[in-house]
C-alpha cells in the first residue's frame, strides 16, 4: 500500500496564518500539523508516500520535510496548480500507485484512534472512518445501515445523520480509473465524496466508527482544539510515565497521537 497526503487547498478560513504557509505546516502544540497524518501512515507501516501540496508552499513543504530520510520513509512531491478538489489531488499519484493500494489522508486531520491497525488489515474494495460530529452540514456526511453505507453525501444542507467521513480514504488501485472520468461537482471540484459512493454503489465499502477524538484543524476553533487536545494527551501521558517510573513497575506504552 502507497500513501497519499493531501496539503492542496488555499486555507482561507485560517487567512492569515496560511498567508505565512500552508496549513498543513501550522504548528499544532508542539508539532507541525502534517506530522499527524504523516505518523498515521508510518504507524501503518507505509513507507512511500506522495505529498500534494499547492505551488504557493511547495518549497516550504519540501524544505522542511525533505526526501523522508529523518522519517524513514521516502517522499515524492507533486504541485496541484489549482485546487480543483480533493479527488483530482488523489487522481495526480496514479502513477505513483504502480496499481497498489492507497491509504490518502488529509494533511489536516488529526486522528486519537488507531486506526493503523485499520489500515493495515485494509483488504480491497474502498474503506472510510466516520465520525459523529455536531454540526455535520461543514463535512460529507455518511448513512449507514448495520455493516453497510447506505448514503453519503458532500456538505448537504438537511444531513441525513450525525456521522461525518473522515479524512482518511483506503481505496484500491481501480479508484483511479474512476476519477479519470469524474466531472467536477457544483462548486467545481472532484469530490472524493463521489469516489466513496462508487464504491458504496460497487458493493464493497467498509467503514468504522472511530471512538476517539478526530480534528479537521482548517478552522480557528478547530486547530486550537486540536492544541488543547495534544497538550492533554501528551501531559497526560507524561503524568503516567511519571507515576510508574517511581512505581518502578514496567512502564506501560500508550498509543502515540497519530497511530
Ligand atoms: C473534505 C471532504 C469531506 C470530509 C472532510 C473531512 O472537506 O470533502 O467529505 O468530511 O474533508 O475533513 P473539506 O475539509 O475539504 O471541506
Amino acid at each position: 500500500m502507497k500513501g497519499v497526503l493531501i496539503c492542496g487547498g488555499l486555507g482561507t478560513r485560517l487567512l492569515p496564518l496560511t498567508e505565512v504557509t500552508n496549513k498543513s505546516l501550522l504548528p499544532v502544540y508542539d508539532q507541525p500539523l502534517i506530522f499527524y497524518p504523516l505518523q498515521t501512515l508510518l504507524s501503518a507501516g507505509i513507507e512511500e508516500i506522495m505529498v500534494i501540496t499547492g505551488p504557493e508552499n511547495i518549497d516550504q513543504m519540501t524544505g522542511f520535510l525533505g526526501s523522508g530520510s529523518k522519517f524513514n520513509c521516502k517522499f515524492t512531491y507533486r504541485v496541484q496548480d489549482e485546487p480543483k478538489g480533493i479527488a483530482q489531488a488523489l487522481g495526480m499519484a496514479e502513477e505513483f500507485s504502480a496499481g497498489q493500494d492507497i491509504c490518502a489522508l488529509l494533511g489536516d486531520n488529526i486522528y486519537f484512534d488507531t486506526i493503523s491497525q485499520h489500515i493495515r488489515s485494509f483488504a480491497g474494495g474502498g474503506h472510510i472512518f466516520v465520525k459523529e460530529v455536531q454540526d455535520p452540514k461543514r463535512f460529507g456526511v455518511v448513512e449507514v445501515d448495520g455493516t453497510k453505507v447506505v448514503s453519503i453525501e458532500e456538505k448537504p444542507q438537511q444531513p441525513r445523520s450525525n456521522l461525518a467521513q473522515t479524512g482518511c480514504y483506503l481505496y484500491d488501485n481501480r479508484c483511479f480509473e474512476f476519477i479519470r472520468n469524474l466531472q467536477p461537482s457544483d462548486r467545481g471540484e472532484l469530490e472524493i465524496t463521489d469516489v466513496t459512493k462508487w464504491y458504496m454503489q460497487n458493493g464493497k465499502l467498509g467503514y468504522t466508527v472511530l471512538q476517539d477524538e478526530w480534528i479537521d484543524a482548517g478552522t480557528f476553533e478547530s486547530l486550537h482544539k486540536a492544541a488543547i487536545l495534544v497538550r492533554e494527551r501528551k501531559m497526560g501521558q507524561h503524568k503516567e510515565q511519571v507515576q510508574e517510573t517511581a512505581q518502578a513497575a514496567a512502564p506501560q506504552q500508550q498509543p502515540m497521537i497519530g497511530q
